[in-house]
């Protein structure tokens, strides 16, 4: 049934532009958790709000991930659903798009499987969205495909207002990839690698502190490869940028994913060293311990440079904790070479961990691979690997039991007067404590470590100035 939202929106005063409902589901990556905010930040001029399900929306986007295979199958059958809720409504007029990667991959194919869907945009097309709704109203409903790699990045057409992320907000710096690992659609789907200039970082930045983030996650398909134009004329690498950031007076946490162990230069792994506001926790993936594999992957470095920058990231900072993802099964892995991906992750130790079932993504040049890997070999292997890195994750947050850490509170937790918050190792942390430490820094002694989670109790309030360590 439709609330009274969708049968009659309210007009928010007269001649002012009508109330539409907005709902955004986003799959994937943190980038496109970014992306779906800007989506709703470019509509608001029109109108657009947001909604909480798609039954209350004149408009509903999936932003999609195209990474893996299930990723993409997924939206297929959410566009089935989303078109049955559609026709039992009556509401023809609900405007269903479709953006993100399986978009800019697939975008004739959504078209032809989901007739339905009347708009489909990738990830660099988003900021036309407005020009995109007047096409589609001014086509009498012909679906619009806007999948281009545009000339001007979208970056520069994006509204300086945004809303409010909360406490710990992402901001894109980077986008693209230009690595081309054999077994990754993100090169085709995002586009070559392209860095945002400095100060229209830090001018963002600031924007959000103002807004009340106390954390910012930088992001980038490849974050650390960031060559972005510095104030000064010159290029700026991420430990240069992380340095500018942690300037900034009530950031006190940064933070930036994905990471290519490649591009971990010595000015980066000094910001991890000079930079207590650069957290202790780093994303980085290795995807496979055996250089036989990390070759046909064309991840261009060898399970002992992994080992190599782990040792110089740690002598730098000593409590820095680590997570990556692997891949088991790629085409051609071998028991003894899943036996090197099982020593890297006992020689290494992580905190966290995804691992993933080769995927064979069209397009790309492992797709083409013989001497595929049985299914029932690679669940095993996925399977024994994942109960290793599970067992290395509880055992780091064991660890944590007894040891006093810094909290940012960003939620209510489900029991009364409990709120959930991040620890620096980005661990999820419950805990009795007062509202107004939403949005702040606490301190809190672990008492109790789940799989997932850690349990524990204020020990002091809130911190002034902490770097959050
Ligand atoms: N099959 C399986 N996993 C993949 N990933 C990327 N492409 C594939 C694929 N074709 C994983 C990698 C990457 C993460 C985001 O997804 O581990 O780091
Ligand atoms: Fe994909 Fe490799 Fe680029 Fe990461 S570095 S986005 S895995 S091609």
């Amino acid at each position: 049934m439709l609330d009274d939202a969708q049968t009659a929106p309210p007009d928010e005063t007269a001649g002012a532009k009508r109330i539409k409902g907005l709902y955004i589901k986003t799959y994937g990556c943190q980038m496109n958790v970014y992306d779906s905010a800007r989506m709703s930040d470019v509509l608001a001029p029109l109108g657009f709000r947001p909604v909480d399900e798609p039954a209350k929306a004149d408009m509903v986007i999936l932003n999609t991930c195209h990474i893996r295979e299930k990723a993409a199958e997924k939206v297929f059958s959410e566009l089935g659903r989303l078109r049955d809720q559609r026709d039992e409504m009556g509401h023809h007029d609900q405007i269903i798009a479709v953006g993100g990667c399986v978009a800019q991959a697939e975008g004739e194919e959504i078209l032809r499987r989901a007739p339905f869907v009347s708009m489909v945009f990738g990830p660099q097309t988003y900021h036309t969205l407005p020009e995109m709704i007047a096409r589609l109203e001014r086509d009498g409903g012909h679906p619009v495909l806007n999948t281009d790699f545009p000339a001007e990045s979208k970056f520069d057409s994006l509204p300086e207002e945004f809303a409010s992320q909360g406490p710990s907000a992402f901001l894109s710096v980077q986008e693209g990839c230009d690595k081309f690992c054999t077994f990754c659609v993100v090169p085709y789907t995002r586009g070559a690698e392209f860095s945002r200039p400095v100060a229209m970082i830090l001018e963002e930045a600031r924007r959000l502190v103002d807004g009340g983030a106390r954390e910012i996650t930088l992001l980038g398909q490849n974050v650390n490869a960031l060559h972005a134009e510095g104030p000064d004329g010159k290029e700026w690498g991420l430990g240069r940028l992380c340095y500018a950031l942690a300037e900034i007076d009530g950031l006190e946490r940064i933070r930036y994913t994905t990471s290519h162990p490649r591009d971990m230069d010595d000015e980066l792994i000094a910001a991890h060293r000079d930079i207590p506001a650069l957290m202790p926790f780093l994303h980085l993936p290795v995807q496979s311990g055996s250089d036989r594999i990390l070759q046909a992957m064309n991840r261009k470095h060898t399970a002992d440079d992994y080992r190599l920058i782990v040792e110089k990231l740690r002598a730098a900072r000593s409590d820095l904790a680590l997570s990556s993802d692997f891949i088991v099964g790629f085409p051609g892995e071998t028991d003894a070479d899943f036996a090197q991906t099982l020593r890297l992750v006992n020689d290494i130790g992580f905190a966290q961990a995804y691992s993933f079932k080769y995927s064979p993504r069209p397009g790309t040049p492992a797709a083409g691979l013989g001497n595929p890997v049985p299914d029932a070999v690679a669940n095993d292997r996925l399977q024994s690997l994942q109960q290793l890195l599970n067992a290395q994750q509880q055992a780091f947050n064991d660890r944590c039991v007894g040891e006093t850490m810094a909290v940012l509170f960003d939620r209510p937790g489900r029991h009364e007067g409990q709120r959930i918050g991040r620890s620096p190792f980005m661990q999820s942390v419950h805990a009795l404590c007062p509202e107004r430490l939403q949005g702040q820094v606490a301190d809190v002694l672990i008492t109790r470590a789940r799989p997932n989670s850690l349990g524990g109790e204020i020990v002091t309030g809130v911190r002034v100035g902490s770097a959050g360590q």
